[in-house]
């Protein structure tokens, strides 16, 4: 058996909850392998919206395994509040939600720094969520963050005030006024809630479970673009999010790795500082963001809106190995007489058709357009049945890529999903 993964194409939001919630009934294990709270991944069914931040989306299947994996940074007071919140919906948990022993902790101080950074960054601040992601991946590169397996060890409180301090001689350099002490009371709380849940060895576990014939679907979280190596530097997360992330991240080797997921949306958001080529600031950039209601999962934020960009999708499919993709949000275009793609970037007097090592200010896209559609998509089961426009814009990014799109997303409940055959 191989585990097959599930990742971002664009700069995250994709609408990966909702298609993970979609395809967990085909698998036995669902795993996140990087990233931490910044994430917010949504899932609508039966009436009811859940945001998930640190649990992966096949936690509402009743058969379904799902880890938190090494490659995570975890805040135990999002964890609990997360628990607790899905616990009220009749669920126990402990069950069905496992958590590495490698994966680290996101401390109260990280999140203060985080805060302090940004502050200190002023207008090149890179708009981070604020959840301490960025401090937290800093100390795991630099071999001191704590991690989840070291909660149960007798010197805990000493290695957390340890830690801790070197914080805060680090925020003496801030001019930045800040107070930890009562999330702190709630963080020690949390990490009673969280001791109560099963600590995996991941390697151990994924790869037992790979033997025994599991199926195990990996669950990015962020979106190519925002990956650490190959995103849009600065302006990115502190994260592999990409294919690679996934071995790191679950401790699997790379010839384990099956289908590859791409998700994108049929257009382009960002939340958070950064180039994006293809944005808009006039109407239509409006009506994306208000038909699409583009607001951040996690912090509310309006998310920028813009076209699709070929040269950014290819870019990630290229990087992940994508397999097949899945396309989104797609009936928020039906509204629109036209829409848009860009498939070369224009710099000066230069067109190139490859993403470039920085994105500046000269840089153009080059659109071309498309007809839209007027058909309603709601109740489509069938790719047969989508309007001319539809199938036109599907066939077109199929040959532009190379890859065949298998899941069209219609709207943001559960049921509102075309799937269709694998050729
Ligand atoms: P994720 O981070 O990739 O899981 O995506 P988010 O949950 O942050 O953002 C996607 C948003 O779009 C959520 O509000 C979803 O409910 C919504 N959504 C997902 N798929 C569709 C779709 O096909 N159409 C519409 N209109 N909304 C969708
Ligand atoms: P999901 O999983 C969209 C963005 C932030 C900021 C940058 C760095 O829901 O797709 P960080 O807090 O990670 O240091 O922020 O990355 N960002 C996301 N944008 N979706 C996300 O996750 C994101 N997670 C981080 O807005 O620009
Ligand atoms: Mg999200």
């Amino acid at each position: 058996m191989k585990i097959d993964v599930l990742l971002g194409l664009q700069w995250g939001d994709e609408g990966k909850g909702k298609i993970v919630d979609v395809l967990s009934p085909q698998y036995d294990i669902i795993a996140r392998f990087q990233g931490g709270p910044n994430a917010g991944h949504t899932l609508i069914f039966n009436k009811q919206k859940y945001v998930l931040h640190l649990i992966p989306s096949g936690i509402f299947r009743d058969n379904t395994i799902n880890i938190i994996g090494d490659g995570v940074v975890l805040d135990p007071v999002i964890f609990a509040e997360e628990v607790e919140k899905i616990e009220l919906s009749g669920s126990n948990l402990k069950n069905n939600l496992f958590i590495g022993d490698k994966t680290t902790l996101i401390l109260p101080t990280h999140r203060i720094l985080d805060a302090a950074n940004e502050n200190e960054l002023g207008k090149s601040k890179i708009g981070s969520t604020g959840k301490g992601i960025g401090p937290a991946y800093t100390d795991k590169i630099a071999r001191y963050a704590l991690r989840v397996g070291d909660i149960n060890s007798a010197d805990f409180k000493e290695k957390y005030k340890k830690l801790k301090q070197r914080h805060l001689n680090r925020l003496k350099s801030y001019d930045f006024n800040f107070e930890y002490e009562e999330y702190e009371e709630k963080w020690f709380e949390s990490i009673e809630k969280l001791k109560q849940f099963k600590f995996i060895n991941c390697s151990r576990f994924f790869n037992n479970a790979l033997n025994e014939g599991k199926k195990i679907l990996a669950e990015g979280a962020q979106g190519t673009l925002l990956d650490i190596n190959s995103g849009t530097y600065p302006f990115v997360t502190s994260s592999t999010v990409t294919t690679s992330g996934v071995c790191s991240g679950l401790g699997i080797a790379p010839n384990k790795i099956g289908e590859v997921y791409g998700i994108f949306k049929a257009y382009t958001t960002r939340v958070g500082s950064g180039p994006f080529p293809t944005e808009l600031f006039d109407d239509e950039g409006k009506k994306l963001q208000e038909s699409g209601q583009e607001f951040g999962a996690t912090t509310g934020r309006e998310r920028r809106c813009g076209w699709l960009d070929m040269i950014a999708l290819k870019y990630a499919i290229q990087i992940n190995g994508v397999t097949q993709l899945i396309m989104t949000k797609v009936d928020v275009l039906q509204g629109f007489d036209k829409f848009k793609v860009s498939e070369k970037y224009k710099i000066q007097e230069e067109v190139i058709d490859y993403f470039p090592y920085e994105i500046t200010d000269d840089l153009e896209p080059v659109f071309f357009e498309l007809p839209a559609w007027e058909k309603n998509l709601k109740n489509i089961k069938s790719k047969n049945d989508f309007p001319k426009e539809l199938k036109d814009y599907i066939s077109y990014i199929e040959k532009e890529t190379g890859v065949q799109i298998t899941v069209v997303s219609t709207g943001p409940d559960r049921i509102d999903t075309v799937l269709i055959m694998k050729k």
